[in-house]
Order: C-alpha cells, then sequence, then structure tokens
C-alpha cells in the first residue's frame, strides 16, 4: 500500500471549538498580538509547540496507574533508569521536571563568566541557562543551516572546522562543554548526521572536551540518519541512538518531545564525580535523585514513551506527516525551510513578506494572521525570540532568520487537520501583500517572546 496511515487508532477524544474571525480578532487584540496569552480552548489547532502536547498511549497510561510514588527509591525510578540506559547508555541518570532543569543544572555546574559554550544551535532556554551563569553562547551550525531554502541533507550539522577555529582561538580552558542539538529545533528541526557527531566527538575528545547531546528529538534524528546516511538503512533507530549516545560524554533532554510525556527530563553524563555534584543541586531545586521533578507515574509514562518514539512505524508516520505540510504549502510557493524537518515545518516569513522589514517583526505578523485566518496557533522563531534590545539605547537588533514554526504534536492531529491547515497558510499566502508589521508595546528582559505584548504598524 503506498498511502501512509496514522498506526494507532482513537480511543479518547478531546473536541475543539470552531470561532468566528471576529471573535478570534477580538481575542487576539485582548492577548496583546501574543498567541503566547490566548486560552487554549480559543484556538483550534495547536501548532505551538511538540512539546508535552503528545497524545499518549494506552501503554503509558496504563503504566501511569502503576506509578509508585514512593519518596525514594520507588519502582517507577528504576523502570526509568533501566530505559534511559538501554537506550542513551549514559552511566548516570539525573530525573528533572523538564529539559530547562537539566541545563540550568548542567550549566550551574560547568560554566563560569568568561567561558563559551558552542552549540549548532542553541534552543532559547539553553542559551537564557548558559547566558544567566555569565557564560557566552556561541552558534556554529554549518552556513547551509542559517539559509532556509538551502537544501542538504543534515542541515542541523555543527561547522567542525568553526568548532576548532573556536577551540584554537579562545582556548580549551574557557570552553567547559559543547553542545549538538538533534534535531537542531531553533535551526528548522534539521537533522545532525552520524558522520557529523563522530568528527564533533572526535575533535572534542582530542581537546579535553565533553560532549552533551540536547536529545530532545533523538528518535526523530535517528530516523533521519536511517533514511539519509549511507550505511544506517538496516539499522533500527534504537541501533542508531545507541551510537550516536556513544560518542558523548552526557546529555539533557525534555522527555516532553521523543519522551512522548507530558511532562518531565533528565540529564546524563558518565562523570561521576560531575554527576555527584549535579545531584547536590537537583536535590536543593528539583528533588531526591529517585524522582527529581517527577511524579512516579511520569517516570513511568516517559519510560513506555522513549521505547514508542523508536517505533519504526511511528516514526514513519511522524516524518511522513509532517513533509506532507511542508510539500503541500511549498508546492504553492510558500517558502519554507528545506527540506522539512522531523517534528515541524518553518515558513520563512521574511521571504514570505519581503514587504515587512526583520524589526517590524514578519514572523508576528505571520502567526497573527494564522490565528485570524483559522485559528490555528503558531509560534515566531526570529526577531521576536532571538532578537536583542540593547536596555541603555532601546536599540533593536534583529536575528538571524525570520521563521514561523507550525510544530505537529505527536499522535494528536490527523490528515484532515493538516490539510485544513495546509488551506489556511495558502489562504493567507493569497493576500501576503496586504498585510503590515508589528511593534512591540511591552518586552521583559529575557525570554520577552512568552509575555510580550505589541501592536499593528498602521492600524
Ligand atoms: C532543543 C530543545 N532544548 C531544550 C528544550 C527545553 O525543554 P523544556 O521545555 O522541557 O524545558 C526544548 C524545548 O522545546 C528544545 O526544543
Amino acid at each position: 500500500m503506498r498511502t501512509i496511515i496514522e498506526p494507532f487508532k482513537i480511543k479518547s477524544v478531546e473536541p475543539i471549538r470552531l470561532s468566528s474571525r471576529h471573535e478570534r480578532e477580538e481575542k487576539l487584540r485582548a492577548a496583546g498580538f501574543n498567541v503566547f496569552l490566548l486560552r487554549a480552548e480559543d484556538v483550534l489547532i495547536d501548532l505551538l509547540t511538540d512539546s508535552g502536547t503528545a497524545a499518549m498511549s494506552s501503554e503509558q497510561w496504563a503504566a501511569v496507574m502503576r506509578g509508585d510514588e514512593s519518596y525514594a527509591g520507588s519502582r517507577s525510578w528504576y523502570r526509568f533508569e533501566e530505559a534511559v540506559h538501554a537506550i542513551f547508555g549514559f552511566r548516570h541518570v539525573l530525573p528533572t521536571h523538564q529539559g530547562r532543569a537539566a541545563e540550568r543544572i548542567l550549566f550551574a555546574t560547568l560554566c563560569r563568566p568568561g567561558h563559551i559554550v558552542p552549540n549548532n544551535t542553541h534552543f532559547d532556554t539553553t542559551r537564557a541557562n548558559v547566558e544567566f551563569t555569565g557564560a557566552v553562547a556561541r552558534d556554529l551550525v554549518i552556513p547551509e543551516g542559517l539559509v532556509p531554502s538551502a537544501h542538504h541533507p543534515f542541515k542541523g550539522n555543527m561547522d567542525v572546522a568553526r568548532l576548532e577555529a573556536l577551540i584554537a582561538e579562545v582556548g580549551r580552558e574557557r570552553i567547559p562543554l559543547c553542545m549538538l542539538t538533534v534535531t537542531n529545533n531553533s535551526g528548522g528541526g534539521q537533522p545532525v548526521s552520524m558522520a557529523n557527531v563522530r568528527a564533533v566527538s572526535a575533535l572534542c575528545r582530542q581537546s579535553g572536551i565533553p560532549l552533551y547531546i540536547d536529545a530532545c528529538r533523538f528518535a526523530e534524528n535517528a530516523y533521519f540518519i536511517k533514511l539519509r546516511e549511507d550505511g544506517y538503512a538496516g539499522r533500527t533507530p534504537l541501533e542508531i541512538a545507541r551510537e550516536l549516545f556513544s560518542y558523548a560524554d552526557g546529555c539533557t533532554m525534555s522527555a516532553k518531545k521523543d519522551g512522548m510525556a507530558n511532562i518531565g527530563g533528565l540529564l546524563a553524563t558518565n562523570d561521576e564525580a560531575l554527576a555527584s555534584k549535579e545531584r547536590n543541586l537537583l536535590i536543593l531545586t528539583e528533588g531526591f535523585p529517585t524522582y527529581g521533578g517527577m511524579a512516579g507515574r511520569d517516570l513511568d509514562a516517559i519510560a513506555v514513551g522513549l521505547r514508542e518514539a523508536l517505533d519504526e512505524d511511528y516514526l514513519l508516520y511522524r516524518i511522513t506527516s509532517t513533509t506532507y505540510l511542508g510539500e503541500h504549502i511549498s508546492r504553492a510557493g510558500v517558502p519554507i525551510v528545506q527540506p522539512p524537518g522531523g517534528h515541524a515545518i518553518y515558513i520563512d516569513a521574511a521571504a514570505f513578506f519581503p514587504q515587512i522589514p526583520a524589526l517590524q517583526l514578519p514572523g508576528q505578523a505571520l502567526v497573527a494572521e494564522l490565528y485570524r485566518e483559522a485559528g490555528i496557533r503558531a509560534v515566531e522563531i526570529g526577531t521576536v525570540m532571538f532578537g536583542r534590545r540593547e536596555s541603555e539605547t532601546g536599540r533593536e537588533t534583529a536575528a538571524a532568520m525570520e521563521l514561523v514554526r507550525l510544530a505537529i504534536p505527536r499522535r494528536v492531529y490527523t490528515q484532515s487537520h493538516i490539510d485544513y491547515v495546509v488551506e489556511a497558510i495558502l489562504e493567507v499566502w493569497k493576500r501576503r501583500s496586504e498585510v503590515r508589521g508589528y511593534r512591540f508595546v511591552e518586552q521583559a528582559p529575557i525570554l520577552r517572546h512568552f509575555t510580550a505584548r505589541f501592536e499593528g504598524i498602521g492600524g
């Protein structure tokens, strides 16, 4: 059969509510044109994030019922630890309430002012947590990774020559760790090849720099390696994931992505002394080391979810449905980051609205239009998220790219939902020349995109 179907049937449904354009216009204004400030019930198709939004399987719900809520040494913890060991292979595992807690503990333990942390592209919380320690976050993705229209099978790859140059320039002592984000979320959900992981690992090992993987979407990355990299077609996603992690010294992970869970995360390392320092911080802010920031039932849901995320039927459906959305809009001319990523489609808002300069926030404008048009919630990944405002002068600097991300929650929406999204995007595309930009009216000094308020320019 050529038709690729959702490899599950639906056992429990959650209604979503259709609304009028007039109603949506009012809600959008009340939210200061920031879709993070909308009520979820006012959103029809929620593509804000793939984080924590997965539909859990019947096996995961059964695991939830098995959850052991003992404070210390619960059975849930041992099941979680075993699943993490089986896939990731790192010696020490610390459970955290989500990915950023793992980041905070890792960077607080390793980073100091004057340090530099290279990554292919830091995710926003990763960057913020590095910077919070006084260190500098440096993005070193390959040049193709910064050109939305450029085709490359592994656009998430790290530029190894630039990493080498950075180490030579600042010295190994100022680089407490190097990170690789798989897949590269902020760079378009693009995968990193095994060859690149191997090359980065070799350079880091030769320089004595620990390599950490930001493993949020490790299963999707493993599947892309299987599909696109020579020598991996016959390997299972689990075997590929294990090989990938074998080149690293540790990882951070938000289990809200390929953990198929609604909350949770982990920090893992092979370094015993470091793990012991990190455990002390874990106890201070997250909880006892056998539950971290999670309930026993969450640990159990993740133990099952991590394995389900590596199922090949699931991964085929997952990657196919994201590609379907990307191909249908790009065939009609909509500029997207090519090729389609694993968990999301990224529209190039700068090319979509060439009449809107970066500092007038074209991504923000597209996000507002998608909500107005069809009740779809997407997220801006451009100047709102990554631009800078100098506190003394108020001068704004634009981000490297103006993207809008349509993130697909795992196992939540069906083909007809995706067809609806395609139709809505094409409607906005038809009237793209009429759309104007936005400006900030309120913004916080860090992670401003969550709470900022905007107004339209010229009406
Ligand atoms: C690549 C990456 N790293 C880290 C995080 C942070 O994880 P969390 O939201 O669980 O704190 C995310 C979340 O979206 C992510 O995509």
